[in-house]
């Protein structure tokens, strides 16, 4: 039996920092309100010059590191992203040329918050049917781009960031279930209007800007809340596991309240969740790897033990994974 296993992780964020104080001055807020309703206390903001590509080879190089493998062992790279640097080639074509890898299969994957997790659950299927034996998934987004900076309802979420594991063929168990799903009868709760096909000058009802997120924030925080409840039991289930069979709760990173009611639903103390969405923010599908790298380098998550990663993010798309590290 072939599992994929995690060989090795990594993350990135880039240097310049956006503080709750810096967005008091931008828009009519406080860091009380966005602490109290979302926990966040920063984000952290690409260079005008700095691309999702960017971030994402860092993440990707430090999780090579960690893994003790070289580019030219990858025979897959996938890159889960929204924010992609150009229309075409795909990012992970793009991030391919940088780590001067020469022919392996590379493609993005646009699943916004659950995008990671998409890309872990393709990854595995080739690892599995035995198409692939060593890949790179990554989770990279410069979602600060399609952020409208004056919109205070969406500007204090969100973030950018990466994230990234090598993925390898094992005997040893790895990952032991994917759950995925996807709704596209919520569009207008969350999305960017504007694109290449409808065009940037779509009109709008809102009169917002086309380029960039909209929100309706406290349905989608709802809806979160239950698809995540469900999706945790659905994955205990089909795993015939109990609640206290799971190590760690390693769950995409938007918003502190939706964390702590999907902790609940599994009877989990905070101490086993794994929460970095203080330090970022929403980095959509960077926050699942940004938070697993953190949680492994800092010794929390070791070897053996059992975690359930979870995303949910615009389309709606929601997922889970459950695996041994
Ligand atoms: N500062 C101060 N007040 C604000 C702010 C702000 N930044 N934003 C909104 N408010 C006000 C509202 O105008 C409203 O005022 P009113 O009562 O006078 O009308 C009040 O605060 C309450 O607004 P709600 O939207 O009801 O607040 P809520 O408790 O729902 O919190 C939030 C808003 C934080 C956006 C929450 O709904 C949330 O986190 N939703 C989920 C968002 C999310 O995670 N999205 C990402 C999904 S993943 C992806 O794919 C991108």
């Amino acid at each position: 039996n072939v599992y994929s296993r995690i060989t090795g992780t990594g993350s990135y964020l880039p240097e310049k920092v956006l503080s709750n104080q810096d967005l008091e001055k931008m828009v009519e807020t406080s860091d009380q309100w966005i602490q109290e309703r979302t926990g966040i206390r920063k984000r952290h903001i690409a260079e005008a010059e700095q691309t999702t590509c960017d971030l994402a080879e860092q993440a990707a190089r430090r999780a090579l590191e960690a893994a003790g493998k070289t580019p030219e062992d990858l025979d897959l790279i996938i890159v889960a992203t929204t924010t992609p640097d150009k229309i075409f080639p795909s990012t992970a074509c793009l991030l391919q040329q940088r780590l001067g890898n020469h022919g392996c299969p590379a493609f993005d994957i646009q699943a916004v918050c659950t995008g990671f997790v998409y890309a872990m659950d393709v990854a595995n299927k080739f690892i599995r049917t035995g198409a692939a034996r060593t890949a790179l998934v990554v989770g990279a987004e410069t979602l600060s781009r399609i952020v409208d900076w004056t919109d205070r309802g969406t500007c204090i979420l969100f973030g950018d960031g990466s994230g990234a594991v090598v993925l390898e063929a094992s005997e040893e168990p790895g990952i032991l279930s994917t759950h995925l799903h996807a709704d596209g009868a919520y569009e207008e709760l969350l999305h960017v209007p504007g694109g290449v096909s409808r065009g940037f000058e779509v009109a709008v009802e809102t009169g917002a800007d086309p380029r960039f997120m909209q929100m309706k924030g406290n349905e989608v925080f709802k809806m979160a809340v239950n698809t995540l409840g469900r999706i945790v039991d659905e994955t205990l289930a089909a795993n015939q596991m109990k609640k206290s069979d799971i190590d760690w709760l390693v769950p995409h990173q938007a918003n502190i309240r939706i964390i702590k009611a999907t902790a609940r639903k599994l009877s989990m103390d905070m101490d086993n969740v794994v929460v970095t969405v203080h330090e970022h923010g929403n980095t959509s599908a960077a926050s699942v790897p940004l938070a697993l790298d953190t949680a492994v380098r800092d010794g929390r998550i070791k070897r053996g033990e059992t975690l359930l990663l979870e995303a949910f993010g615009g389309g709606f798309t929601w997922g889970s994974i459950l695996l041994k590290y």
